[in-house]
């Protein structure tokens, strides 16, 4: 198996969550009795990934630091490096280069909760993968929120857009994704989109023209929790509690 780094990015704003998180960074909010951020980590360490890069902003450092220290207690090793402005989900790659090295990748939303059976072998499985890019997929209510993929009859993405007006299905594609080690040079070679950032829709873009992109998929019985709203945020309290 390749030797896979993991990145958690946690520098957004959340203004949606002002004023809560006005002076609080949002995945340190907890979620019913554990801060948000140990749900992402935990992610990557079923997935057997003990190389962290929390990528956060320059004012949460300390905090970050004081809740997680180096990682030693946990087995793990944990790096933080610092977003000076919110430039895209894709940004992650371009600030990590370093520590990604000559290893592949996972990435996982810092504000993303993922629960449910199976979970483990569907991360074993993107993991297993050496060459290419596995995003997975959940079906979801409102998918014009998110980046949508569309699928062929054997499950396969056949294509990928970033909040569609009118979305061709409702599959969601998830804040967590594994890449080979080309997601750098991948990364550094987006422009800004409309909205100015550098979108990890495009990064999973060039991977399915390569025919290099493998979507796992969660069912309607595995639950995957967005915090982004105070109802949202107090929906996955409830659920997890
Ligand atoms: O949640 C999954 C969705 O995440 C995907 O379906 C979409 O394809 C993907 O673009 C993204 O959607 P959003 O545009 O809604 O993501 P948002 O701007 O809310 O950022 C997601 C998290 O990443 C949030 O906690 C803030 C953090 N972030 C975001 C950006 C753009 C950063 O730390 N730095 C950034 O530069």
């Amino acid at each position: 198996m390749a030797n896979y780094k993991g990145i958690i990015l946690a520098a957004g704003r959340a203004s949606r969550l002002f004023p809560i998180t006005y002076a609080v960074n949002k995945q340190l909010l907890a979620i019913y009795d554990k801060p948000m951020i140990y749900y992402p980590l935990s992610v990557l360490m079923l997935s057997q990934i003990k190389d962290i890069l929390i990528i956060i902003k320059k004012e949460d450092l300390k905090s970050f630091k004081s809740l997680l220290g180096n990682g030693k207690q946990l087995g793990i090793k944990i790096s933080y490096a610092i977003q000076k402005k919110p430039k895209g989900i894709a940004d992650a790659f371009i600030i990590g280069e370093k520590f990604i090295g000559k290893s592949n990748c996972a990435l996982i939303l810092g504000d993303n909760i993922f629960y449910g059976q199976n979970f483990t072998e569907k991360l074993m499985s993107a993991k297993s993968k050496n060459n290419g890019a596995t995003v997975f997929s959940y079906p979801v209510n409102d998918p014009q929120r998110y980046g949508v993929v569309e699928i062929d009859k054997k499950n396969n993405p056949i294509r990928i857009i970033e909040k569609p007006k009118v979305p061709k299905s409702n599959l969601a594609v998830t804040g967590l994704y594994f890449y080979d080690n080309q997601i750098v040079n991948i990364a550094k070679s987006l422009k800004p989109s409309k909205r100015g950032e550098l979108e990890i829709t495009d990064v999973n873009k060039v991977y399915l023209k390569r025919k290099n992109l493998y979507m796992e998929s969660f069912g309607r019985g595995f639950a995957w929790l967005d915090t982004g709203t105070p109802e949202s945020l107090l929906t996955a309290n409830i659920f997890i509690a």
